[in-house]
């Protein structure tokens, strides 16, 4: 069955401002439900955890039904999501927990600087993974030699948020828990565009944020909870020491929460399926993948046409996620140049500071990153080769 993107696209009000919006990467635009459920959760009225009256039990439910809903997304419990405002503030706490001077801890060069500079200012000894600049991958054989008996933590993303570069995370994994290290995986760029399964991915820890895949701007990370039982963070003295609560720091979003359940639904039912939430999520999200895909092999063929653009990284397994320049024009003046046509890109690093560096652009500028989601279509993807082929 085709992929019904007409249908996806009309659950998306702010889709109808005629933009193609390309900046996905950056953060997805927000369904109808979603925002239905946060306006209904602040209109029935919400108290906060742990009270005895009906709008405090309403939060406590909304907590347990959002915990629920990330763990059927990635593949994990309920009892081991920590939620958050966002991967990099979860990052950072869980990172003093977890690593320290005397400590090493293995990064990669392909990271967003979400899942670096919080190990790196930990004190840790670093060891780097590096990338191949030309194919933009990641080669694991090199793990072999970095990881030892003082390796504390190795944190990999499952996908580049530039390149798109899928690197093999399970083997890293593999070669990581055989010398006694915890896996920290950055899933904030790969869990929009595909199914998952942290499990097969050897992941101790997936992080991910819900604005990524069509939910309010939330943060959760994932972990088994009784690892979670074995690792004490900073926390206040009066706030609840259970698993995962006692990762939370202050109160929680409760209406934005039940945005995030509303968007796992959405996800779950962008295509017609039958099962548990679980078992529809894997197969919605396989036919995303293989919608965006097609659409994306378009957008690389064409940008590879075109003489004045650069494409970076040429990765075996990637998720729809171009990043280019274009001769005579900064990256600025090209994503201006796109906003005129009513093309919405990124230009920059975007964070993805230690990659831009190996690419030899971080200083002037970056590149162009355009990114495709499940909501994109034809006419976006030829929308934005028209605008690109008129600056050759
Ligand atoms: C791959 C990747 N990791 C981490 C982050 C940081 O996520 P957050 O904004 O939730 O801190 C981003 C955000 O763009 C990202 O793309």
């Amino acid at each position: 069955m085709p992929f019904p993107i007409k249908e996806v696209r009309a659950t998306y009000p702010a889709l109808a401002d005629g933009y193609a919006y390309l900046d996905g990467a950056a953060g997805t635009q927000t369904p109808r439900p979603v925002i239905d459920a946060i306006a209904t959760a602040y209109r029935t009225g919400i108290g906060n955890a742990g009270g005895a009256f009906p709008a405090s039990h309403r939060s406590d439910a909304i907590v347990a039904a959002c915990r629920a809903a990330v763990a059927d997304l990635v593949g994990g419990q309920p009892g081991g999501v920590i939620l958050g405002p966002n991967m990099t503030t979860l990052t950072y706490r869980l990172s003093r927990a977890l690593a320290g001077p005397g400590d090493e801890v293995v990064l990669s060069r392909l990271d967003h600087d979400a899942n670096v500079r919080p190990w790196t200012q930990t004190g840790a000894t670093v060891r780097w993974a590096e990338v191949d600049p030309v194919t933009g991958e990641l080669p694991v054989e090199q793990y072999a030699g970095l990881i030892n008996e003082r390796t504390r933590v190795v944190a990999v993303t499952a996908a580049s948020n530039i390149l798109g570069t899928r690197p093999n995370v399970a083997a890293i994994a593999e070669l990581a828990h055989r010398a006694g290290a915890l896996v920290y995986v950055d899933g904030v760029h790969a869990t929009p565009h595909g199914p998952v399964d942290m499990r097969a991915l050897g992941a101790d820890f997936y992080a991910t944020s819900a604005y990524k895949w069509s939910g309010p701007h939330v943060g959760a990370v994932v972990a088994d909870p009784a690892l979670l039982e074995t690792i004490r963070p900073d926390k206040l003295a009066s706030s609840p020491d259970t698993v995962p609560e006692r990762f939370e720091t202050g109160t929680l979003p409760f209406a934005d929460l039940d945005g995030v359940t509303a968007a796992v639904d959405h996800l779950a039912a962008m295509v017609p399926g039958q099962g548990s939430r679980r078992e529809r999520l894997l197969a919605s999200m396989a036919a995303a993948e293989e919608h965006e895909l097609g659409l994306f092999a378009a957008l690389i063929e064409g940008l590879e046409t075109m003489p004045h653009v650069t494409l970076y990284g040429k990765p075996a397994r990637r998720t729809a996620t171009a990043y280019f320049n274009v001769a005579g024009h900064t990256p600025r003046q090209v994503a201006e140049h796109l906003a005129r046509q009513h093309v919405n890109v990124w230009n920059g690093h975007n964070y993805a500071w230690e990659l831009t560096g190996v690419l030899g652009i971080r200083d002037s500028g970056g590149a162009v990153r355009a990114g495709l989601v499940h909501y994109n279509d034809r006419s976006d993807v030829d929308r934005l080769l028209e605008g690109v082929a008129r600056l050759g």
